[in-house]
């Protein structure tokens, strides 16, 4: 059979889906796009493959012939180039959020609709072993309907001169704190299958140390979420002192819950369950999963989770309508909620209403909205970076910070050039 050509936009996340086609007899990989020269030289370095053709410029690259094209530039630049992949007839992996503004939501949803291609969400949380046990556990109905659950991604990026270079520009610098909420809501939207409908927002303040390491927002976002069946979950993320993903879900008949912090250290295929089979009986069950993993996936990052997000769509392509993706219209329901949430924190903190992406009316009722913190897009409705005002932040922490991604970078290539 054929194999799916594929080309990776923006190498630096990008480059795990490089090598993640290595593992994958279905896939190969064909391009790859990075304005950056440091970036496709380090590409090159790593990847060892002179049947790959590299460009600069989207507008190049796009010209190759490809079938899926993996959208990992900026996180809140992807729905144009998204739009521009599925309207030339190719299929999107869009790595991570899935647009900026609901305008952008709209046009998105309508081209991946038109276009009959497929566009999944690249929201790997939903693919470790926990939350795929997880998953399974619940559509077999272990714990019963979903009522109340919890979830985390906490992440402090000390090093972030390696994810903003120190460009006050940069995308990490400007994000809002309720933005990147799909880490910790995916797996549990992903689960349970249910739509979020409305959400109250909430976040910590700017501090001293978020500032020093450039960024606007506030240190974590907090999104309380009603479910269609009226189940509530708590979702928190950011920047606090150190690193968490975790998820707990209880339902009318049992409780499960991922291991908690430090899961990169090797317990992200934990999870426990406390499950009331008669409820009469409180019979207490702790299951540790360890999942089976094909080679690809034990090669691949954050737990094998990289890997099955290709492999994932490329069953979907291959004619399985079962293939666990993440389609157009769950991306919204993983994402509008931190969208959402910082509307409501806009308004005073009140609950507001999510739309279903899935309705043509309700979604072209914010065809023309364009608020965000990104003043190239937002037009006149350019929100603050926190809901209490943008903070400024002094250049020299911006400075140090480029100084120190400078040294990073150069280090980094001398160590490949001689591996
Ligand atoms: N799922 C995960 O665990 C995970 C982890 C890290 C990053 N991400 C996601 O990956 C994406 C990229 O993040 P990153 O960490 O690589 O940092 P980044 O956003 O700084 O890097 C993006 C890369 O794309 C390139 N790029 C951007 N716009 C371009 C353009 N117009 N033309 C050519 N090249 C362009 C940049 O030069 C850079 O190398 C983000 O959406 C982020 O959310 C996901």
């Amino acid at each position: 059979m054929k194999k799916f050509r594929l080309g990776v936009f923006g190498i630096y996340r990008g480059i795990a889906y490089a090598q993640a086609t290595r593992f994958s007899e279905d896939v190969e990989l064909v391009a790859i796009c990075d304005k950056l020269g440091d970036q496709i030289e380090k590409a090159k370095l790593r990847l060892k493959n002179d049947k790959i053709t590299y460009y600069t410029t989207f507008d190049e690259f796009i010209k190759h012939d490809m079938d899926i094209v993996v959208l990992a530039n900026y996180a809140t630049e992807h729905a144009p180039f998204a739009i521009r992949c599925l309207n030339a007839g190719m299929h999107v992996i869009s790595e991570l959020e899935p647009c900026q503004t609901m305008k952008e939501a709209v046009e998105l949803v309508n081209a991946a609709e038109k276009s009959g291609k497929t566009y999944v969400l690249a929201e790997n949380a939903c693919y470790n072993g926990s939350t795929r046990e997880m998953k399974k556990l619940y559509r077999e109905g272990k714990i019963g309907e979903f009522l109340y659950g919890e979830c985390e991604y906490i992440h402090d990026n000390c090093d972030s001169y390696r994810y903003n270079y120190g460009d006050p520009d940069h995308w990490r610098t400007r994000m809002y704190s309720t933005f990147y909420c799909t880490h910790s809501l995916g797996p549990i939207i992903h689960a349970t299958g249910l739509r979020p409908v409305s959400v109250t927002g909430f976040e910590l303040p700017c501090t001293e140390k978020t500032m020093r390491r450039g960024k606007r927002a506030g240190l974590a976002g907090v999104e309380m979420v009603t479910l269609e069946n009226g189940s509530i979950v708590h979702s928190v993320h950011g920047s606090l002192p150190h690193y968490s993903l975790w998820w707990c879900m209880h339902g009318e008949k049992g409780t499960m819950e991922s291991a908690r912090f430090n899961t990169q250290y090797g317990n992200g295929a934990r999870i426990f369950t406390n499950i009331y089979e008669d409820e009469n009986v409180n019979e207490d069950n702790v299951v540790t999963y360890l999942p089976k993993m094909n080679e690809g996936a034990k090669n691949a990052g954050h737990d094998g989770a990289d890997f099955y997000v290709l492999d994932n769509l490329i069953d979907y392509l291959k004619g399985n309508k079962n293939a666990d993706i993440i389609d157009i219209y769950e991306a919204f329901d993983m994402f509008l909620p931190g969208m959402f949430a910082y509307i409501s924190l806009l308004k005073g903190g009140v609950p507001v209403e999510i739309p279903d992406m899935r309705d043509k009316a309700a979604r072209e009722k914010w065809k023309d909205y364009t608020g965000c913190t990104d003043p190239a897009v937002a037009g006149d409705m350019l929100w603050p970076t926190h809901h209490n005002g943008t903070p400024d932040i002094p250049y020299q922490y911006y400075e140090a910070l480029q100084k120190r991604w400078k040294d990073f970078s150069e280090n980094e290539k001398r160590k490949l050039e001689n591996d």
